[in-house]
């Protein structure tokens, strides 16, 4: 790494003759100011002034320029905000003269990169951006806002150069997928696409919008059987509480969950939300008027009456909840806390044209969240692993894996900063990451060479969430948290995929839960 700033302070007035020399003075004592409890090894790679400059002009106020330079550590950046308070009181003292303004002239940083990226990048506030084989040469653009530097932004862009070049190699490499336990096989009753055949016994229906679908009676009764097994397996017995969760998620939740930096990068595709700039009934009119004459609307027209959006539609399910007990202290003995919401749909924008009932961008989900202390969490964890299992292998007696991939909140965030890139074997599910549960889908081929649908996972959080919306245990004590997620539209799928919609195929044990199953009106 390689630093060179050339910043100058601005000075309320003009120095006096003798500034140079007092300068020269000062330089020595900001230097040894600087080293201070730097370690000898490290000096060399420390903030160091290589230049200074009073340029002669006929303003009123002179210019105190310097070039700093630095290997990785005490960045100038850094050095400059001491400098900063070390200069304003020599100044002020001896001259008194005020420091106005900062002003950065130059700032160009090498930037070490594991390789050179295939895709070169721009970023913002950089005006540059030169890729070597093992450096980028970063130029800033000039006037940077000194608030920008004490923000931690030139840290975060630094960062993020090294970062990309990583997330460009990873996402290079295929997701990360272990199977880690394998069902035993099971005869399909059917082989036929689930989709074609519960549209064809009107089970579900398509609407005109993208690939959404309508539940009708039938397929709504059996979601509601899936419901019931799931508070029989799951939730009653392991103490399970439900709660409705926000579906309207603001840009200060996904700045904690982290979702923000995967924005639209592959992982994270949230439908946006937008306001009215008023309610005013006036500033309507012409909308509603416009309607009633054409019986037509004019989207575009309406945008220009929308505030920007103020973040999305849920995503992830999970992350709106923990504004409950964000910035809380809780009880030791609330946890674990155990909850789960199945309250409303969560939404992703699915790329590429309509996909079947296994892909929606409108998904009705269960999350299933936990909160406590690591070895709760990891208990409860297992606790639910095997619940799923149950559900899925004995109660739907479906042919399933298990699969232990890459984390969900780090596909979504997109973000180098989390991978560790450990290959996990997988004796007991006690750390953090995510497990898959796929169901196989005779009518996507044989086992080994089609796709099997990842209907359900169970993930360990570590502390991520409870540390990034500060939720605190009343003995200070760390907290983590775990989270599932599965979709009725998918458990339905892998279902019928495997066992048809003819409930005479069906396992006794599901049937159990099923009373009567409704059929919709016949269609003409
Ligand atoms: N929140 C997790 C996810 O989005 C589990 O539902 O996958
Ligand atoms: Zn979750």
């Amino acid at each position: 790494m390689k630093y060179n700033l050339q910043f100058s302070f601005k000075l309320r007035g003009k120095f006096p003759q003798n500034a140079p020399e007092k300068i020269e003075e000062w330089l020595v004592e900001l230097k040894q100011m600087l080293e201070k409890g730097i370690n000898e090894k490290d000096l060399k790679e420390i903030s160091r002034v290589k230049k200074w400059e009073i340029p002669t002009t006929s303003k009123k106020e002179d210019e105190f320029i310097l070039s700093v330079s630095s290997g990785g550590i005490l960045l100038p950046h850094h050095a400059l905000l001491r400098m900063r308070k070390f200069f304003s009181g020599k100044f002020g003292k001896e001259f008194k003269l005020g420091i106005s303004g900062i002003e950065i002239k130059s700032y160009k940083i090498d930037v070490d990169i594991p390789r050179k990226p295939e895709k070169e990048f721009s970023l913002p506030f950089a005006s540059s951006i030169k890729f070597g084989d093992k450096v980028a040469k970063v130029t800033l653009d000039k006037d940077i806002p000194i608030d920008f530097i004490e923000k931690g932004a030139i840290d975060r862009l630094v960062k993020l150069v090294r970062n990309k070049v990583l997330e460009e190699f990873i996402r290079g490499k295929d997701e990360h997928h272990l199977v880690i336990w394998t069902s035993e096989e099971k005869t399909p009753v059917v082989k036929t696409n689930p989709t074609d055949n519960m549209i064809k016994e009107g089970w579900i229906q398509r609407t005109n919008y993208r690939n959404q679908w309508i539940f009708g009676p039938t397929i709504t009764a059996v979601t509601e059987a899936l419901k019931d097994v799931m508070v029989d397996v799951l939730y009653k017995p392991l103490g399970f509480k439900n709660m409705i969760f926000p579906k309207v998620v603001p840009w200060e939740v996904w700045k904690k969950s982290g979702h923000l930096s995967g924005l639209y990068q592959g992982g994270f595709e949230p439908y946006f939300v937008c306001t009215p700039k008023t309610h005013d009934a006036e500033f309507w009119e012409e909308i509603a008027d416009y309607y009633r004459i054409t019986l037509d609307i004019e989207p575009e027209k309406i945008m220009e009456k929308l505030r920007p959006p103020i973040g999305g539609l849920s995503y992830a399910q999970c992350p709106p909840f923990y504004s409950y007990l964000q910035g809380k202290t809780i009880s030791d003995d609330s946890f674990p806390l155990l909850i789960y919401d199945w309250s409303g749909p969560t939404y992703r924008y699915e790329s590429g044209a309509a996909h079947g009932f296994e892909r929606v961008d409108e998904l009705h989900r269960i999350e299933t969240i936990v909160i406590g202390f690591p070895d709760q969490v990891k208990k409860a964890a297992q606790d639910l692993r095997i619940g799923f299992r149950k559900i899925i292998g004995e109660i739907l007696d479906l042919e399933y894996r298990e699969a232990w991939v890459t984390p969900w909140w780090i596909s979504q965030e997109g973000s180098a900063d989390q991978e560790d890139g450990k290959t996990v074997e997988l004796p007991k599910f006690d750390q953090i990451g995510t497990i898959d549960f796929e169901i196989y889908m005779p009518y996507r081929g044989s086992r080994d060479s089609s796709d099997w649908l990842e209907t359900q996972n169970v993930s360990i959080l570590g502390n991520k969430y409870a540390k990034s919306f500060t939720v605190k245990s009343q003995s200070g004590k760390e907290l983590w948290s775990n989270c599932c997620g599965g979709s009725f539209e998918r458990f339905i799928s892998a279902f019928v995929a495997q066992k048809g919609v003819d409930p005479k195929n069906w396992p006794e044990k599901f049937l159990k839960y099923i009373d009567e199953l409704p059929s919709g009106p016949t269609f003409m």
